[in-house]
């Protein structure tokens, strides 16, 4: 059903109680020639993560997916992606969650346990799709999963999850998506700002990485993070430019 938002930013949400996954909802009202629309469920059957990964969506949560027809080139999309996540971190900070982005996208929140090591442990992923010519896209989803107010034990342990719930007691959540939404649109209408505005958030950069490409693994240093959302990497001997791939942090 659609529903009334009270959104400042041009979305029109669709809500689901339960969805097979928002994203794939999203990619069939792309293929009606909606825009501008966010498809939001409180629980997801079948939702997907990044490389395929099945991605835990149990009620309780923020499982949105925002569709839109940019005016951009397909390799500046991962600046919409990295958009979301500092969209993301911005509303669980104003919740008091001390929330980073791991590069590219993963928003998280460090933990530290009694042995003084510091896990950080994942709020929310996103995950982008898009089709269109390269030069100019037809239309973009991105998924924006926010594990909100769900209990972290119902959430699969490896993903070494955090939830909402867990850090600030939960919140509104309709309070919290309106949040991201205009910060997300407000980003996604000055791309520029998004790489300076994510480099606030980045708890890669000054890191130890080794970042599994698809060229193979690049171990070293991450030193920075350049437009449209590439990380660059001093591996000792050169700096290598990666603009994807999986990141693990080593110190
Ligand atoms: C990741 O692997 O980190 C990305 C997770 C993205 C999950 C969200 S939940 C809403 C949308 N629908 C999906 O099926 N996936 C995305």
């Amino acid at each position: 059903s659609t529903v009334e938002y009270g959104l400042e930013a041009p979305f029109e949400v669709e809500f689901h109680d339960s969805i097979p996954s928002t994203n794939a909802r999203a990619r069939d009202l792309a293929q009606e020639g909606a825009d501008d629309v966010v498809v939001l469920a409180d629980e997801q059957t079948g939702g997907r993560g990044r490389l395929d990964r099945e991605w835990s969506s149990p009620s309780g949560g923020i499982w949105l997916s925002v569709l839109s027809r940019p005016d951009i080139p397909a390799t500046h999309a991962p600046a919409y992606t990295l958009a979301a996540a500092v969209a993301v971190a911005r509303a669980a900070r104003e919740a008091g969650v001390d929330a980073r982005i791991k590069w590219p996208n993963d928003v998280v929140v460090p933990d530290t346990g009694a042995d003084g090591e510091t896990v950080e442990r994942k709020l929310a992923g996103i995950l982008t799709e898009m089709e269109g010519e390269a030069d100019r896209v037809s239309w973009v989803v991105v998924g924006m999963g926010i594990n909100a107010n769900v209990d972290p034990g119902d959430l699969p342990s490896e993903a070494e999850p955090t939830t909402l719930l867990g850090e600030a007691g939960g919140v509104d959540r309709r309070l919290f998506t309106q949040r991201v939404l205009e910060e997300f649109d407000e980003l996604r209408g000055d791309l520029d700002a998004v790489v300076p505005a994510w480099r606030e958030y980045a708890t890669t950069l000054g890191k130890r990485v080794r970042v599994d490409t698809p060229g193979g693994d690049v171990v070293g240093d991450a030193v920075d993070v350049t437009f449209p959302g590439a990380l660059v990497v001093d591996t000792g001997d050169e700096r290598v430019t990666v603009t994807a791939g999986d990141c693990e942090h080593l110190r």
